[in-house]
């Protein structure tokens, strides 16, 4: 998927009627939809199929971790859904990732659909070092990111979730041609919120960012389109 407009903004909202509003109105200014946990679960698959209505992608965000087969079957009703993104967690192994990745290459060409581009999520960044140690991780965060980096792309995934603050150095070690989905953007001028590590979009496509995952700056701001043009304004 090209991605002219590196904008995905995050349809953080409790319902259908309030994501569909929002989406038919920033669509022609962004380039796709985050759909994540709390809207997948509250307006089902169907949500995925109406935003898709507006022309603009869709990167589901379910963050899949299980045994490689039930990723595997997962992954596919996501292909079958018409979604351009999706999430697994690198820490379900490489097993799992092969399967996910090799599933949405294979669901897709039987529906003669472009495969989606199936993300890894490294280290969430709500953990750190103590999280690690809770689960039995010896290794530090930013030890475990690039090695669950280093895994994901080893097991054929192209392309990694990442933080703002990540970005550099995964780009010194990743191949030119991985997509780096970055959250935790923010202009500088709206409320402060709970996003404590943040990049401009400029400063995160300038360190290596590929799309930039946007939320409150974008859907709570007093009018959403302007506010995502004059992030695309600010970039070019
Ligand atoms: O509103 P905001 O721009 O902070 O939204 C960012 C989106 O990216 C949210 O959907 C959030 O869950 C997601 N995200 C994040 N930080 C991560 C991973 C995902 O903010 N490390």
């Amino acid at each position: 998927m090209a991605n002219k407009n590196p904008i995905i903004v995050a349809l953080d909202v409790p319902s259908a009627e309030q994501a569909l509003k929002l989406a038919e109105q920033v669509a022609p200014a962004v380039g796709a939809f985050k759909i994540g946990k709390e809207l997948f679960v509250a307006a089902g698959p169907d949500i995925v199929r109406r935003v898709r209505t507006t022309g603009a992608s869709v990167f589901l965000d379910l963050k899949f971790h299980d045994i490689p087969n039930t990723v595997a079957k997962a992954v596919a009703s996501a292909v079958r859904l018409d979604v351009q993104m999706l999430t697994i967690h690198a820490s379900g192994g490489g097993e799992m990732m092969r399967a996910a990745e090799k599933s949405a290459q294979d669901m897709a060409k039987s529906l003669g659909l472009p495969a989606p581009l199936v993300l890894g999520v490294t280290v969430l960044t709500s953990s750190n070092n103590e999280t690690l140690a809770e689960i039995g991780c010896a290794a530090d965060t930013e030890k475990q990111v690039l090695n669950l980096a280093q895994l994901a792309i080893k097991s054929g995934l192209r392309g990694l979730v990442c933080s703002p603050l990540e970005i550099v150095a995964l780009r010194k070690v990743l191949p030119v041609h991985i997509q780096l989905v970055t959250p935790g953007i923010r202009t500088g001028t709206e409320k402060a919120d709970d996003q404590k590590r943040t990049l401009t979009p400029r400063e995160a496509l300038a360190a290596g960012a590929s799309w930039l995952v946007i939320g409150r700056p974008i859907y709570a701001a007093e009018n959403p389109r302007l506010a995502a043009e004059k992030i695309l304004e600010s970039i070019y």
